[in-house]
Parts: C-alpha cells; structure tokens; sequence
C-alpha cells in the first residue's frame, strides 16, 4: 500500500489535537518566534525558494503573490479563505477542525511577512464544528498573547478577525469575499485593480488558502529545501486529496504531487466500490474537466500534467465514479448547484447557467430532444469569457467536457429516454 507524508496531517488524530496546550507540545509557535525575528523580505524569499504554489484552485505562486504588494503602503490585510463550498472539495476542513494552531501558525508568520496587522478568515457559514473550534484556538492564541497588540512580546500588534459566510458558493471567489466581510453584496469585482493594490476596504490585501497558509510553518521549519524534496520540480510538497464517490475509503489524504491518481484510487482508498468498474474522474474538484477512465489511469496528479491531460488540478477534490452512474444524472447534480449560484452580475453567466441547469435536467428526466443537446453543447460554449470572474468557465468546463466525453449517453437520453449507465429508462435513473 502507498504510504501517505503526513506533513499536514502529522497531528490529525491525536487527542485534544485542536487545543493550544497540544499544540505547544509538539513544538507549534516555535517556528513563529524564529520566523519573527528574521526580516519580512528573508520570510518572502525562503517561501519564494520553496515553490509553494497555493491551494485554493489556480495554483499561483504563493512567495511571488505577496511580492505583488506595492512597496509603499498605508496597509495590510491578510484574508484567509475558509469558504471551502466546492462539491467535492473537502479538505481545509480537516485543517479548521483538528489543526487550527496550524492555520494559525501560518497566519502569525504570513502577517510578519507582509507586514500586516490584521487578518480575516472568512469561514463557509455552514461550518459549525469548525467555526467553533477556529474560534476557540483564536481565542487562545489571543490570551496566550500571539494575538494582540504585543505579539509574543515584540511590541507589534497582529490581529485576527473571524468573518462567517451566509451560504453563497461565489464568497470564496477572492473579490466576493472581500465585498462579503465589507458587508456588501458577495459579487465579484472586475480586476484590475487586483487585490494587492485595492483590495479589503481599498486597503493592500493579500487573498491565501487555508491549506496554503498552514503550509508555511512548516517550510519555515524545515528549509525550502526539504519541502522541495517532495512532489514535483514545478508543483513541490505534499497536497490534500479529497476523495469521494464510489471507492470503497472516501477521505482526506496527504501524498506529495505527483503520485498516480489509479494509485490513489485502488490503493489508498481501497479500490471503487463492490468491485465495479471505474467510469470517470473529477480530478479537481466540480468545476474542472471530468476525465474518462482511461485518462485517468494515465494521470499524474500535479498542477502540470493535469493541464497537459486537459484537466486541472483545482482545489484537488477527486470525485470517482464507477459504471452505474449515469453521467448525465451525475451532470444534472452540477448544473443544477451552478444554476443556483451564479451571483447574476453577468448576463451569459446569469442566463446561461440557469438555462443550461434547465436543459439538462429536462434531459435527465428522459424529455429532452436533440435539439436541446445541441442547444446545450452551444450553451456550455458560449458563456465563458467575457464575464467579471472564472465561475462562468466553472460551469462550461463540465457542461462541454461532459457532453464531449459521455455524448452516447446524452444522446440515448434524448434519443428514446434510454439510460444505459442503470439500464433503465432515463425518467427513473
Ligand atoms: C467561484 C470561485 C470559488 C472559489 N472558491 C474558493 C474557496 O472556497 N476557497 C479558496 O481557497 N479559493 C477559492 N477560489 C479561488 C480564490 O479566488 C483565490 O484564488 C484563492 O483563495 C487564492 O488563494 P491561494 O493562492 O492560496 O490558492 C474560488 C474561485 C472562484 C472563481
Ligand atoms: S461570472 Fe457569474 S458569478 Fe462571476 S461575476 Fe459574473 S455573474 Fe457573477
């Protein structure tokens, strides 16, 4: 059996693990004092090294994003996006749950790098298990003076501030976030002015991952060089793989980029389900290309070669399913989630998205014509670009690449209401 690198997850498991007094015994804030005695710009330069590349979905270079800061500032935010509301993206969680010092450490050592005085976790609202323990360990860290207006005795102030979501999927698109914790509407703005120049309350605003920021203690601690050692020459460290649907042990695991996706299926997690054979891969959580069965036995899970397989690794939320799914069904779940999300900003986004959730559910229930197939191959076409933010590409990537990939079954759908995945008839599939 593939082995997991528990780097992230090394303390996941134990008891008490989310508390401050665990945390200190494994040695947690130790790497915070060094790192704060070491100037901002040496903080930059060793994440630089390392390669960290975030965890939120686009992968950009983490060391280099905080470079984009403008020399002179008046200041700082840090926000740290918890919003976590992608269907098959489950792992920061993990992080929020049994490991919040981690994130905290993270956030301590980010904010002396960036000069920052302030930091936002904007937390998903539906997260309440985790919210409470976030805040418990905010509240701790506060009274074991980390946070405050003397951080760790240095004379500086580093404050954080927890902000709840209110249910909307786009708040985790950076700039819906940044207007949701304003208090404003969560809708995207157009960049520029990105973040880094305009960004929370018009102030300079730096936009990281949960899971990219818990990262950083650890580089700290251990070297760029030693975080290198693992993954790939352009997608280095360990990751969070979020595995659900049809294998036989769905979770978290930690494996360093660049380990084969059929390993982590058949082995970590135990193969699919009742023996069944495996149909298709979402390698990157929904809104990414969905990838045949025998692409994805070809695929090496980094950023790279996800991209070259036409895919892209995304926030890493693999979503397997085996021979009984029917693939238009399993579409009708996604388009019917983006139809209700668009924040309705942009008109392709806005009609679109709510159009093509129409046609396919009425595809799905064995109604739909061909005309309606082609009406929403055209869709899923036309509406990406030319809208404020990436959700619209979040709804065409699906749309096409499932149409494109699994066109018979949409076709026996419109062609007869035949549902081959089940065979049965498409109105009860
Ligand atoms: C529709 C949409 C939803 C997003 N949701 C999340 C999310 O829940 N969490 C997240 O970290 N990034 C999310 N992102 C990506 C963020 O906009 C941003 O790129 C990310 O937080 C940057 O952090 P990173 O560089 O550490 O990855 C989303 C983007 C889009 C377009
Ligand atoms: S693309 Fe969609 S979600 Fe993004 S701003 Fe436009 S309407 Fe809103």
């Amino acid at each position: 059996m593939i082995e997991q690198v528990r780097h992230l997850t090394a303390r996941m498991g134990k008891n008490n693990s989310p508390t401050i007094e665990s945390y200190r015994d494994d040695g947690g804030y130790e790497t915070a004092m060094k790192a704060l005695a070491m100037e901002p710009e040496e903080v930059i330069e060793v994440v630089k090294a390392s390669g960290l590349r975030g965890r939120g979905g686009a992968g950009f270079p983490t060391g280099l994003k905080w470079t984009f800061l403008p020399k002179e500032r008046e200041k700082t935010y840090l926000c740290v996006n918890a919003d976590e509301s992608e269907p098959g993206t489950f792992k920061d969680r993990l992080i929020l749950d049994f490991d919040p010092h981690l994130l905290l450490e993270g956030i301590l050592i980010t904010c002396h790098a960036l000069k920052s005085d302030h930091a936002f976790i904007y937390i998903r609202g539906e997260f309440c298990r985790p919210y409470r323990r976030l805040r418990d360990a905010v509240r701790e860290a506060y009274d074991a003076g980390l946070f405050g207006d003397n951080v760790m005795g240095t004379g500086r102030t580093l404050h954080c501030t927890i902000h709840r979501g209110g249910g909307a999927y786009i708040c985790g698109e950076e700039t819906a976030l940044l207007n949701s914790i304003e208090g404003k509407k969560g809708q995207p703005r157009i960049k520029p002015p990105f973040p880094t120049n305009h960004g929370l309350f018009g102030k300079s605003t730096v936009i990281n991952n949960v899971e990219t920021l818990a990262n950083v203690p650890l580089i700290l601690r251990d070297g760029a060089e030693e975080f290198r050692k693992y993954g790939t020459e352009k997608s280095p460290g360990t990751r969070l793989f979020g595995v659900s649907g049809h294998v036989n042990r769905p979770g978290v695991y930690e494996f360093p980029h660049g380990i084969r996706l059929i390993d982590l299926i058949e082995d970590a997690c135990g193969g699919v389900r009742d023996g069944n054979a495996l149909k298709a891969v979402i390698p990157g959580g929904s809104s990414v290309p969905i990838l045949t069965a025998d692409e994805a036995r070809e695929l090496i899970l980094c950023f790279d070669a996800c991209m070259a397989a036409g895919t892209m690794l995304g926030s890493a939320g693999v979503i397997v399913m085996d021979e009984t799914t029917c693939m238009v069904k399993a579409l009708d779940r996604l388009t019917h989630f983006y139809g209700h999300e668009s924040c309705g900003q942009c008109t392709p986004c806005r009609e679109g998205s709510g159009w093509i959730a129409e046609i396919v559910s009425k595809i799905a229930s064995g109604s739909g014509t061909p005309a309606d197939l082609d009406k929403l191959v055209d869709l899923g076409r036309q509406i990406s670009g030319n809208t404020i933010c990436v959700f619209s590409d979040a709804v065409s990537m699906p749309v096409t690449s499932f149409t494109t990939k699994f066109r018979s079954e949409f076709e026996d759908h419109v062609n007869g209401g035949v549902c081959v995945a089940k065979k049965t008839t498409a109105a009860t599939a």
